[in-house]
């Protein structure tokens, strides 16, 4: 049979016209019991840019897919730009390979269209989505990678705790970021997220670091997910956050030479990215050169 003829007969309706339980339910079939009816209503309903998009394909009652989109805000010197992020797409297994999942990818850019100004779309993405975003004519920027370092131990008390809605990334000019304030980072930091953050600063200096802890291969290591300060108060930093933390190594996301003399990459974040063109486009965001992502872009939020 060809594939077109093998092709799922759906319509695609709005994700608020589905049983929001049938959503969780797709979600935790392919990405497990993390994605709990919690975990979408910090995601998709409370998000600090407003409630996600939704295009779900159904055949009757059923639910064959869904992909998420969710309101995300970037900044370029100083200026804010509506943007979305695609988070959370799956299809059940009987209707994949079939082109569900990119007719809704489609679904959403001929949304986005309709407006015709400058708009940004992108996902951090697996090996299956983002062959079908490249075949939808998205690009994949290169991957960034996150480093292991291992850190000797320094005082804990050199830190002291502190909000980790006051950890705001800097960002160097001409580069597009997300536009994380205290309320979007108050979110990203949500313990319904799955994990639990936290936050010091260097008593003596005033560096800063959001973090949060994990196991490698059952050694305990801190996640950084943002930091502040200069260079030569980031090895105290992250040396006093390890100690605290009782963790021996770190991950950093982006190689970064002056952490460790011999980084080792542990993963990588791929990011796809689809923008519609208008005449107010400030930047090219097609050029993975362009941006600057850091933790709280990339780790734990897929
Ligand atoms: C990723 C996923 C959503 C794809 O859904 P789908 O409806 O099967 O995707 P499509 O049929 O639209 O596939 C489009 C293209 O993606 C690629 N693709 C799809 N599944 C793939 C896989 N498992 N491996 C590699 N490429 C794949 C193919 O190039 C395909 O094009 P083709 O059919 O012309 O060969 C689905 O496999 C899924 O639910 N996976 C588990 C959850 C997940 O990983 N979600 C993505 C992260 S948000």
């Amino acid at each position: 049979m060809s594939k077109a003829a093998d092709r799922p007969s759906y319509d695609v309706v709005l994700v608020e016209d589905v049983p929001r339980q049938q959503i969780v339910e797709l979600l935790q079939a392919a990405f497990g019991p993390a994605k709990t009816a919690d975990h979408y209503t910090w995601k998709h309903v409370e998000g600090p840019w407003g409630p996600s998009r939704g295009w779900v394909a159904v055949d009757g009652d059923a639910v064959l897919g869904a992909r998420l989109i969710v309101p995300w805000r970037l900044a370029l010197d100083g200026r804010s730009f509506a943007a979305s992020r695609a988070m959370d797409g799956a299809v059940t297994p009987a209707a994949r390979g079939r082109g569900v999942f990119s007719g809704l990818v489609r679904r959403e850019m001929s949304h986005l269209a309709a407006a015709e100004r400058w708009h940004v779309l992108y996902s951090t993405s697996v090996p299956a989505s983002r062959e079908a975003y490249r075949r939808l004519g998205w690009t994949i920027l290169e991957p960034r990678p996150s480093v292991l370092s291992v850190r000797l131990p320094r005082r804990p008390a050199l830190v002291e705790e502190i909000d980790p809605r006051t950890v705001q990334p800097t960002i160097p000019a001409g580069r597009l970021h997300t536009d994380w304030d205290a309320r979007g980072l108050g979110w990203r930091v949500d313990p319904r997220s799955g994990h639990r953050y936290e936050a010091v600063q260097l008593r003596n200096g005033g560096s800063r670091l959001l973090y949060r802890r994990t196991t490698l291969r059952g050694v305990p290591v801190l996640v950084v997910v943002v930091r502040t300060g200069p260079p030569e108060e980031q090895s105290a930093l992250l040396g006093a956050a390890c100690a605290r933390g009782r963790c021996g190594a770190v991950i950093l996301q982006a190689l970064d030479p002056a952490t460790s003399a011999r980084p080792r990459v542990v993963s990588g974040s791929t990011v796809s990215v689809w923008q519609q063109e208008g005449p107010d486009a400030p930047v090219d965001a097609r050029a993975g050169g362009n941006w600057t992502f850091t933790g709280a872009d990339l780790e734990g939020v897929l």
